[in-house]
């Protein structure tokens, strides 16, 4: 195993509540273990572009509470192909980086997985996506936070719902998965999820909504995951529509990215981040720091991204039980 004098750390892709809490732990874990830290910023696309900064621990005092990312995060096309992966590693070299922390989702993982394979570079991966859709652990860093932001909102759209009287459809984000609009209509108390991983009927649907109504409720809320499956809430009101009813659509887009981290993202932030660099002290590389069961777990990066993660259906149940 080769020695590790110095780790880059750098987030990437959609930015998540705590990831700032991430980028410290890693900082202080490195330099408390007597490491050097570079700070990279606009993630894969400043590693390309030598966008590398040496870390002190000053740099990441007072970030803990900080939502978004100081690091700033991008998308990054070019390193999708061979010739900017390898542009990449020459400025590893170049600034001597051993060994790198990734911290985002899908997108960030599958590169490192094809970086750290080509090239034999020791990566390993934080959780941070607001969607907790990655496989392997029990949350993500960003979700936790995200929630609470989608259940204030629903909160103030049911106050002008209820005097309305109305039918709102709320959009949230989760890209592919449900776990923000199922746990989010369980926690306002709303009358149905519609998921991508779950497919719900225009009759189960106008059931859900009628009953409220026959039950002398005054509003109607439902949470529309954002996705091809559902359609969006805009997909799902129009087909209302042509059914007689009058729905509200609000899509709460990226309000729901923003905010100052809960106690809890802060906490799994700085459990991953310090596991991180332990994992790579450890030899460990491939693979993404998760939490199960309260326990640290290493994922390889081909589970974390192609593993399908569960979504508990019991929660659908207690949904259409709590909701009559
Ligand atoms: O992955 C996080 C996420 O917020 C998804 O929920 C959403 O689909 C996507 O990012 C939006 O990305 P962007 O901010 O690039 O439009």
């Amino acid at each position: 195993m080769r020695k590790i004098n110095c780790i880059g750390v750098l987030t990437s892709g959609g930015d998540a509540p705590g990831m700032n809490a991430a980028i410290r732990a890693v900082t202080r874990t490195a330099l408390f273990n007597h490491m050097q830290v570079k700070g990279i910023y606009h993630g894969y696309h400043g590693l390309i572009n030598d966008e590398v900064f040496e870390f002190r621990s000053e740099n990441v005092s007072n970030i803990i509470q900080r939502g978004g990312t100081i690091l700033k995060t991008a998308r990054c096309p070019e390193f999708r192909d061979y010739e900017g992966r390898r542009r990449a590693y020459d400025m590893l070299r170049k600034e001597k980086i051993d060994a790198l922390v990734v911290i985002g989702g899908n997108g960030t993982f599958s590169g490192a997985r094809e970086f750290g394979d080509e090239f034999d570079f020791p990566i390993v991966g934080v959780p941070g996506t607001i969607d907790n859709d990655l496989y392997g652990t029990d949350s993500t860093i960003g979700y936790d936070t995200a929630l609470n932001t989608i259940v204030r909102a629903v909160d103030q759209i049911k106050d002008t719902a209820e005097s309305h009287e109305r039918l709102f459809l709320i959009e949230v984000m989760g890209r592919d998965a449900g776990f923000l609009a199922l746990n989010g209509a369980l926690a306002t108390g709303s009358e149905a999820a519609v998921i991508p991983e779950i497919a719900t009927s225009e009759d189960l649907l106008e059931h859900l909504i009628q009953n409220g109504f026959r039950k002398r409720k005054k509003s109607s809320i439902v949470l529309v995951s954002e996705s091809d499956a559902t359609g969006g809430a805009q997909g799902v009101a129009k087909r209302l529509r042509e059914n007689g009813y009058e729905p509200h659509v609000t899509i709460l887009g990226h309000v729901q990215r923003g905010g100052t981290p809960t106690a809890s993202d802060r906490v799994l932030a700085c459990r991953t981040g310090v596991a991180a660099v332990d994992a790579l002290l450890e030899g460990q590389r491939g693979c993404m720091i998760g939490i199960k069961d309260d326990q640290i777990v290493y994922v390889p990066f081909s589970e974390a991204i192609k593993g399908e993660k569960p979504l508990d259906h019991h929660l659908i149940d207690i949904l259409r039980v709590l909701c009559i």
